[in-house]
């Protein structure tokens, strides 16, 4: 068999269920297994949990339990929620499997047959929360240089020569661009190796938890040195069929355990056995709560992702597995590359919303009803235009770049790019007035539409695969598996009648959601119409001159000095204007673009902030005296008059 494509998450504790920061790791391999497996590449992907640690252990007995039965229990709740959010594993670890321990206890004798492990007494500190051995000129006020919680421990162990291999390491890195990414996290691991690494205690006192070191059941296998062995394990190492497997392609991780573990000690474990080392190790930055690490260990911004789709859910009105693929696009959008990311509900439904709701949403819903208006539903035999072609197939190679350098964040923008670059070709194109005019081309703008949709639905499908399968049933198609296939104008296929369009990804009502959200400031600057309290009647042929028309939102901006009003571009039909509304501190820019709403036609043009605006926009007042815009039931037509 030739050598699949390997990609491993970390391993994680037992200690306590995931959540949305261990979903990250795990979401960002699922979609690259996905992707792979689009384009016909034979993938391995491997998750599990990491079981033998002291902290597991002690999480057993905080609980009262029988640590195996805990164990258990705890890696049955990771299984789960993978099952959850459809996370395609081929294979999951658990540490506490017999073909793991065979595994260390092979890979231990056989450094220790080569030299490269000793025994001699360990005087020292060990954290418990970090599980590393911590020196005592280390030491921050008693605590670990991480400011956890240290014990002392003098016992008699065994240690691995970790010095011996600093050199080669530093070698290794240098001739391997793509060894160690990002970049930044590869500066911090050449200036810690040549600071010099120093041996490395790899064994602790059995205390009944943990692989026994062979041949000495006194100690049990120090709990890095026998998780990072799982990497190994999972490939059948040192049984036939491993290098089927092995090296790895990508060691996936959060950036605490990058440095000390995975680029460093793990490749020097490897170079003693004489093995190849995994062709890239990647760590991302931490999401964060209140500036902290969400953590198993602490209580803020605790979320699982069970509980985050069932709360966009509940505030979109969307199905559940919309909702968890909702939740898997928060992953890929928000992955910290390089810094950190504050991770909260407002967020993603700020990006629900304006990626998904308004952006993709509109999308699909505006294809379609076009497509249906003008051309009867059937996709037409015409060839798009080229600056659709050009769009498609440069938005699907940025895409696959920018997979190449693990970009998933960037990657899920570049695909949102192209569902705005639809709709403001709709805007620009304005099949309404074609068909007016009985332009011979109407047919070729609205397979254009069609090509970038099915182009979107592929790009989108590794990581929303139950909303990609959504758009290919409303185009009815059928689904694009092939990679190959994307972006090809026989993507859509002439004479197919398509269906009619649903929404996907319903909008979150922000208003039902007031409670968790900080009051808006009231508006207070013109544009939004306030009631006056006693109301005078007028005959029906004074409201009669008051002309009100449905237009969309083109663009939106800010206006420099004014902490109300946004400038907006709408169109009416095939007239374009500017309109300045009030409307700021209730919505952000990004939120507004593709969306219809009312307006005001008739009403003399006015200067806001030296601003010319040539309309007004009708909204609901809230009770603070913000602003609720009002937009039709469902797509009206471009322009129509509003009665
Ligand atoms: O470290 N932001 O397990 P662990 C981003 N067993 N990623 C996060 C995160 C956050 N707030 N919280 C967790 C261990 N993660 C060891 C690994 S591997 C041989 C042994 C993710 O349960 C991220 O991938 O503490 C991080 O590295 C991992 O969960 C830590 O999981
Ligand atoms: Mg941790």
């Amino acid at each position: 068999m030739s050598k699949r494509y390997y990609i491993t998450t970390p391993i994680y504790y037992v200690n306590a269920a995931p959540h949305i920061g261990s979903a990250l790791t795990t979401a960002v391999c699922d979609f690259e297994r996905r992707y792979r497996k689009m384009r016909g590449e034979e993938v391995h992907f491997l998750t599990g949990t990491d079981e033998n640690a002291t902290k597991v252990f002690e999480a057993a007995q905080i609980a009262g339990r029988n640590p195996h039965e805990f164990a258990d229990e705890v890696a049955h709740k990771f299984v789960e929620a993978w099952d959850f959010l459809d996370i395609e594993y081929d294979d999951f670890i658990r540490t506490t499997e017999d073909r793991h321990r065979d595994a260390v206890q092979k890979f231990f004798n056989l450094l220790k047959d080569k030299g490269y492990i000793y025994a001699d007494k360990y005087e020292g500190w060990y954290d418990v929360s970090a599980e590393t051995f911590v020196r005592e000129s280390d030491l921050v006020d008693g605590k670990s240089p991480d400011g956890n919680e240290v014990r002392r421990v003098s016992e008699e162990n065994y240690f691995f020569k970790l010095s011996a291999f600093g050199d080669r390491l530093l070698a290794h890195i240098e001739a391997n661009r793509t060894f160690l990414l990002p970049e930044s996290r590869k500066n911090e691991v050449v200036s810690f190796v040549k600071q010099g690494l120093r041996d490395m205690c790899i064994t602790r006192q059995n205390t009944g938890w943990g692989i026994p070191v062979p041949g000495d059941d006194s100690k049990v296998i120090y709990v890095w040195f026998d998780a990072l062995i799982n990497y190994l394990t999972a490939t059948g190492w040192p049984n036939s069929g491993w290098d089927d497997l092995w090296p790895a392609d990508v060691h996936w991780m959060g950036k605490e355990i990058f440095t000390r573990f995975h680029a460093t000690l793990w490749p020097a474990m490897l170079m003693a056995a004489d093995l190849p080392l995994p062709k890239t190790i990647i760590a991302h930055g931490w999401f964060t709560f209140g500036g902290e690490k969400i953590s198993k260990s602490k209580e803020g911004g605790l979320v699982t992702p069970q509980q985050l789709a069932a709360h966009l859910v509940e505030v979109s009105g969307c199905t559940p597995p919309i909702g968890k693929d909702a939740v898997r696009y928060s992953l890929a959008a928000l992955l910290p590359y390089e810094g950190d990311t504050n991770y909260s509900y407002e967020e993603v439904e700020r990006r629900y919303n304006s990626d998904l709701a308004n952006d993709l949403g509109n999308a699909l819903n505006r294809s379609l009803s076009m497509a249906h208006k003008f051309v009867d539903g059937v996709i037409p035999d015409s060839e798009p235009a080229d600056e659709v072609l050009k769009e498609v197939s440069i938005a699907k190679s940025e895409y696959e770049a920018m997979i190449a350098t693990f970009r998933w964040d960037q990657a899920v923008d570049r695909a949102i790019a192209l569902v705005r670059f639809l709709n403001k070709y709709i805007d620009t194109a304005s099949p309404w007035a074609m068909a007016k005019n009985s332009d011979p081309a109407l047919p070729s703008v609205i397979r254009g539409l069609l090509l970038c949709l099915r182009t979107a639905e592929g790009l989108i499908r590794p990581i929303m695969p139950t909303a990609a399968d959504a758009i290919a049933a409303q185009l009815s198609l059928p689904t694009l598996l092939n990679w190959a296939d994307i972006g090809l104008v026989s993507s859509v296929p002439a004479g197919v009648k398509l269906g009619q369009p649903q929404p996907i990804f319903p909008r979150i009502d922000l208003k039902k959601n007031m409670e968790t959200k900080p009051t808006p400031a009231p508006v207070a600057e013109v544009a939004i119409p306030v009631p006056t309290p006693e109301t005078n009647e007028i005959a029906i042929s004074d409201f009669a001159k008051v002309q009100l028309r449905v237009a969309r939102v083109l663009e939106a901006e800010e206006i420099e000095g004014s902490d109300k009003l946004l400038k907006l571009q709408v169109i009416i039909g095939d007239e374009r204007r500017q309109v300045v509304a009030g409307i700021k501190a209730n919505y952000q820019p990004a939120d507004l673009v593709g969306r219809q709403v009312v307006i005001v036609y008739n009403l003399k043009p006015a200067k806001l902030r030296g601003v010319e605006s040539q309309g007004m926009l009708l909204a609901a007042v809230d009770d603070s005296g913000g602003a609720i815009l009002l937009q039709p039931e469902q797509e009206a037509p471009e322009g129509a008059m509003v009665r």
